[in-house]
């Protein structure tokens, strides 16, 4: 099975096809800077820009860095607010005339790290935390994904978490390795005590820089680096495109059936 995966972050927008049965990417991956401002139009101009690429005509999965529900976006720390309250898969569909799935971005690496990554063939209590522009959370509980976490946003420090720790406050502080390290050190302390996991996993592009922080790290919890590096995103996207019809449209009203 094949989809297109596009992985939209406060920086750049990334893309590959991916072969969702392998987690693999079938083609190079590609990035364009995140338009500025990044609204829905801009933003799917860009994704519209990727399928031309590809010429892709097939399904698209693609993560977006705020909670996503039932295809609705209800954050947007780290792109343009007027995407609050936009239904993202029909904006980004109208713009490439494909089937579009979208989800959360750290919940489709989290995922996709689960299935062929770090986390391949373990259970237990597993956390993703991207460290990128903003910080992103995927909590999986014996391979099944509690979406919209949002641990970056754990108030810590007189502001956010992701505005102590993220990737993007060591470059903007020019920081070094050691001193941002123990800024992350102290965020995943935090959340090691709030929800004792059995594994951290760090995914996010400076995952690709693990060996310069992660042995400085002090907490408890194992911590490894995401496997699917930069990846993990559209690996993810592309993989929603399937899960999606359990999935997609619920936005809380499975719950409320249920009730009844
Ligand atoms: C957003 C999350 C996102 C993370 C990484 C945060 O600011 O609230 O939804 O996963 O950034 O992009």
């Amino acid at each position: 099975m094949k989809a297109l995966g596009i992985d939209i972050g406060g920086t750049g927008v990334k893309g590959a096809v991916v072969d969702t049965k392998k987690g693999r990417l079938l083609t190079d991956r590609i990035r364009v800077p995140t338009p500025d401002p990044a609204t829905p139009a801009a933003v799917a101009d860009t994704v519209a820009s990727i399928v031309r690429h590809f010429e892709w005509t097939g399904p698209i999965g693609c993560t977006f860095p705020g909670v996503v529900r039932g295809g609705i976006v209800h954050t947007a720390a780290n792109v343009d607010n007027s995407w609050l309250g936009m239904d993202a898969a029909t904006v980004i569909g109208a713009a490439t005339g494909c089937a579009v799935t979208v989800v959360n971005d750290a919940d489709a690496a989290g995922e996709a790290e689960t299935r062929f990554g770090a986390a391949r063939g373990l259970g237990g209590v597993i956390m993703t935390v991207t460290l990128g522009t903003g910080i992103g959370s995927a909590l999986m509980i014996d391979g099944t994904l509690v979406p919209n976490t949002e641990l970056g946003h754990i108030p810590f420090r007189g502001g956010d978490a992701e505005a102590w720790s993220a990737a993007s406050v060591r470059e903007r502080l020019e920081l070094d390795w050691d001193e941002w390290a123990a800024r992350v050190d102290d965020y995943l302390c935090l959340v090691e005590r709030l929800f004792w996991p059995d594994l951290f996993i760090i995914g996010g592009g400076v995952s690709k820089k693990a060996d310069k922080f992660l042995p400085k790290l002090t907490c408890r919890t194992p911590t490894v680096a995401a496997t699917l590096l930069n990846q993990a995103g559209i690996v993810g996207a592309a993989m929603a495109v399937h899960r999606h019809r359990s999935l997609h449209g619920t936005d809380g009203q499975s719950v409320r059936s249920k009730k009844r």
